[in-house]
């Protein structure tokens, strides 16, 4: 009794947020029940973006004979399309995954509910399409896990109209146990079968072992991203476009220096990237640049020397990351400081995995950082026009959702930022 005092008494007295809330502790592993089903059942089912208005259906059977086929339609029980597209599997140690299916289907109509099947059996889900222009509305959680607190901020996601969940890496926190990846598919399941999930690496991803096993094998193969279809060749970055919005997933474990095949990729994306058409640029990965977290402090700042020149050449709106387990939202930035053309920072590594928040802050807060505070939550980023988009940050207060920080987002395009100087900077840069 008299610990669980101490422990209360230094949670309230190292917080950053109001005195009325006590941040809670990490809550055990959330255990779906699983009851065994035929061999050629569909199971942990999710969806991603694939290219213009074309879907990537993933999902799982124990069944190697099972078919890799998508029936879909905008009738419920009513298939009058059909895909079928290509499978892979993975051994890892003494774990043998099941038959990790992957079939794009498509062209799909903008923000369109669709009915489909997999393997042609089981049950029928339904999807709902992004819009073809704004608005549209991003979902964010990064540094998920399979906690009591996963399930919180999963259970919040669901309440709220969004079209598609970004997620800055770090996702089942299976450390090499592959049975982890397993159930993590099947605990986000009934949100990832219904919109599509972008994700990009964490180091709980990696899962290497010296001179056994090469990294991210279970990540590739049970999270394959639309990288081909952006012309990257590594599932670890890569980008896409929705609505008016161009994103860019990088890896904060892939190489990154000026010689590697990311910034020769990230250079020609940016060339690529035309704000007529996509007015908003946002960019993802998961080990944050601004950080005033004494977890993890100063890990990101090798990929900020190579990579922020040609971020802030680009004019890149907002650059969201995981890893610190709190939230934080910064002003503009560029260089470490603020500045009126630079990019939001936000940290939104809260989603609620087994270890825990990070409480302890460097003080005094910096100039550059405008609102921290340890809580497991989610981020809202309502994007209205081509101007202006809505940020908000929910955290797990208890088990409801509590609005704690929200802001009005202007773009750079319509802050004077993308001007001929910048062009002809961007211009010099991104030349190959
Ligand atoms: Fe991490």
């Amino acid at each position: 009794m008299e610990l669980k005092l101490l422990l209360t008494v230094l949670l309230i007295q190292s917080a950053t947020v109001p005195a009325d809330y006590i941040r809670p502790p990490p809550r055990k592993a959330f255990h779906l029940p699983w009851h065994s089903k035929p061999s050629s059942y569909p199971q942990q089912v999710h969806i991603s973006l694939a290219g213009d208005q074309h879907m990537r259906v993933t999902w799982i059977t124990d069944d190697n004979s099972a078919p890799s086929i998508v029936e879909y339609g905008t009738s419920p029980g009513q298939y009058d399309s059909v895909a079928e597209g290509e499978n892979t599997s993975y051994s890892y140690m003494f774990y043998n995954s099941g038959k990790i299916h992957h079939t794009v289907i498509g062209p799909l109509e903008h923000d369109s509910v669709y009915y489909y099947r997999c393997g042609q059996q089981g049950p029928e889900f339904q999807l709902r399409t992004p819009p073809a222009q704004l608005p549209i509305t991003f979902a964010v959680a990064g540094d998920l896990g399979q906690t009591g607190w996963t399930k919180s901020t999963l259970d919040h996601i669901d309440q709220c109209k969004y079209n598609v969940h970004l997620l800055p890496g770090d996702l089942a926190y299976a450390d090499y146990i592959q049975r982890h990846w397993d159930s993590f598919g099947r605990l986000v399941q009934p949100l990832a079968s219904a919109r599509p999930w972008m994700v990009t690496q964490g180091n709980h991803e990696v899962e290497s072992i010296p001179l056994l096993k090469d990294g991210f094998v279970s990540y590739n193969s049970r999270w394959k991203m639309p990288f081909e279809e952006s012309g990257s060749n590594s599932n670890l970055f890569y980008s896409f476009e929705v609505a008016g919005v161009h994103i860019i997933m990088l890896g904060s474990y892939a190489d990154y220096d000026e010689y590697s095949e990311q910034y020769r990729w990230l250079k020609e994306d940016l060339s690529k990237v035309d704000r007529k058409r996509t007015p908003w640029l946002l960019v993802l990965f998961h080990v944050p640049w601004y950080n005033s977290n004494t977890a993890h402090q100063g890990e990101g700042a090798d990929m900020m020397a190579a990579m922020e020149p040609l971020l802030n050449a680009a004019s890149v709106d907002l650059v969201l990351a995981g890893h610190v387990h709190a939230y934080e939202r910064s002003k503009r930035v560029y260089n470490g400081r603020v500045d009126s053309c630079g990019s939001v920072h936000i940290t939104i590594g809260d989603g609620g995995n087994k270890e825990g928040l990070a409480h302890k802050y460097i003080n005094p807060q910096p100039i550059w950082s405008e609102f921290r505070e340890a809580s497991f939550g989610h981020g809202e980023l309502k994007i209205v026009n081509s101007t202006h988009a809505f940020w908000s940050w929910h955290r797990n207060d208890d088990d409801e959702p509590v609005k704690s920080d929200d802001i009005w987002i202007t773009s750079l395009i319509s802050s004077g930022c993308v001007d001929q100087k910048r062009n002809e900077l961007r211009n010099k840069l991104m030349t190959p």
